[in-house]
C-alpha cells in the first residue's frame, strides 16, 4: 500500500480536484483498490464524491468520519430514557470508510475536525499512520486530500505519507509559496523524522499558450531543486470541471477529453516517479 498526500499551504490550487480525480482514475484506470481520505475540515473532496443527502444519511446514521481518527475523548450523554451514558472513542480497527463504487472507499471529512483541534490531545499527529496500518492490506493506494493551512492534520497526512504531491497554480505568487512549503516539510522531517517524499509539482488550472505559464515552467526549470520535481504533464483550466464539481461528477465522467487526457497521464507520471523513488 502506497500513501500519496496533495500539499500545498496556498489555497484553491486544486489539491482536492487532483486528489479525488487521481484516486478516480488510479480505480478506473489501472484497476487499484483505493482509499481516499480527506483530513482537511472543509470537506470538499468528501462533497466531491457524495451527494450532500447521502452524506447528511451517513452522519445520521453514526457513520464514521476522519474525526474518529483523531478524537479520543469518552463522552458522557445525558438521556431522558437512559440517563446518563458515556460513549467511548471508536478504536481504529473499528472505523469503517464509506464504499463510494467497486475498490473505491472515502473516510468522509468532517467539520467537526475545527472543534477538534480547539481541544487538547496530545499526540494527534500520528493517528492517521497508526490508523492506515489498520488498512495496510485492504488498498494498493491511500490519497489524502489536506487542508491549506499548516496545522496538525497536514502535519498527520505528511507523517503518514509515503510520497507527497504538490499543485501548484503556474502564477508568480502561488509559485513563491513552494519554497516555504518546502522549508516547512523540511522542518517537520526534523521534529518528527518524516520518511515521506516529494513525488513532484504539478501545474494545475492552466491556461495553455500564456506567458504566465511559460514563464512558470521556465521558473522552475531554472531551479536546481524543482526542476527535477517539475510534472511534464498538467492539468488544463476548463470551467467545466469546477461547474460539474459539486454535481460528484469527476473528470473521467465528463466528456472532456483533454482534460481526461491530461489527468490519466499526470497519474501515470506519478506512478512512474513514485516507482524511481523506491527502486
Ligand atoms: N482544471 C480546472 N479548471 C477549472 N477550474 C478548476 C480546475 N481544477 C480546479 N478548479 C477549480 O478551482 C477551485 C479550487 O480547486 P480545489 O478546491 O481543488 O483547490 P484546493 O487547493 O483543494 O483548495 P483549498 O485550498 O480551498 O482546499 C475550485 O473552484 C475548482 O473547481
Ligand atoms: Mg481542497
Amino acid at each position: 500500500m502506497k500513501v500519496i498526500s496533495f500539499i500545498n499551504m496556498k489555497g484553491g490550487v486544486a489539491k482536492t480536484t487532483l486528489a479525488v480525480n487521481v484516486a478516480d482514475c488510479l480505480v478506473r484506470r489501472k484497476h487499484a483498490s483505493v482509499l481516499c481520505v480527506d483530513v482537511d475540515p472543509q470537506f470538499n473532496a468528501t462533497q466531491c464524491l457524495m451527494t450532500p443527502d447521502a452524506y447528511v444519511d451517513h452522519r445520521q446514521q453514526n457513520g464514521c468520519t476522519i474525526v474518529d481518527v483523531f478524537d479520543r475523548q469518552s463522552r458522557t450523554r445525558v438521556g431522558v430514557v437512559e440517563g446518563t451514558t458515556q460513549t467511548e472513542p471508536r478504536t481504529l480497527e473499528s472505523i469503517t470508510p464509506v464504499r463510494i463504487k467497486d475498490r473505491f472507499d472515502l473516510l468522509p471529512g468532517s467539520l467537526d475536525l475545527y472543534r477538534l483541534e480547539m481541544a487538547p490531545g496530545q499526540g494527534r499527529e500520528n493517528r492517521l499512520r497508526l490508523y492506515l496500518e489498520t488498512v495496510q492490506d485492504d488498498y494498493d493506494y491511500v490519497i489524502i486530500d489536506t487542508p491549506p493551512t499548516p496545522s496538525v492534520w497536514m502535519t498527520s497526512a505528511l507523517i503518514a505519507s509515503d510520497h507527497y504531491v504538490i499543485p501548484v497554480r503556474p502564477d508568480p505568487i502561488s509559485l513563491t509559496g513552494i519554497d516555504l512549503l518546502r522549508s516547512i516539510v523540511r522542518e517537520m522531517a526534523e521534529n518528527f523524522g518524516l520518511s515521506t517524499k516529494c513525488a513532484g509539482v504539478v501545474l494545475t488550472v492552466v491556461e495553455q499558450n500564456t506567458r504566465v505559464f511559460d514563464n512558470a515552467k521556465e521558473n522552475l526549470r531554472s531551479n536546481d531543486f524543482w526542476k527535477e520535481k517539475l510534472f511534464e504533464k498538467f492539468l488544463v483550466k476548463r470551467t467545466q470541471v469546477a461547474r460539474q464539481q459539486l454535481d460528484q461528477i469527476l473528470i473521467l465522467d465528463g466528456d472532456n477529453s483533454e482534460v481526461k487526457l491530461g489527468l490519466a497521464q499526470i497519474t501515470e507520471e506519478l506512478l512512474n516517479r513514485i516507482e524511481t523513488h523506491d527502486e
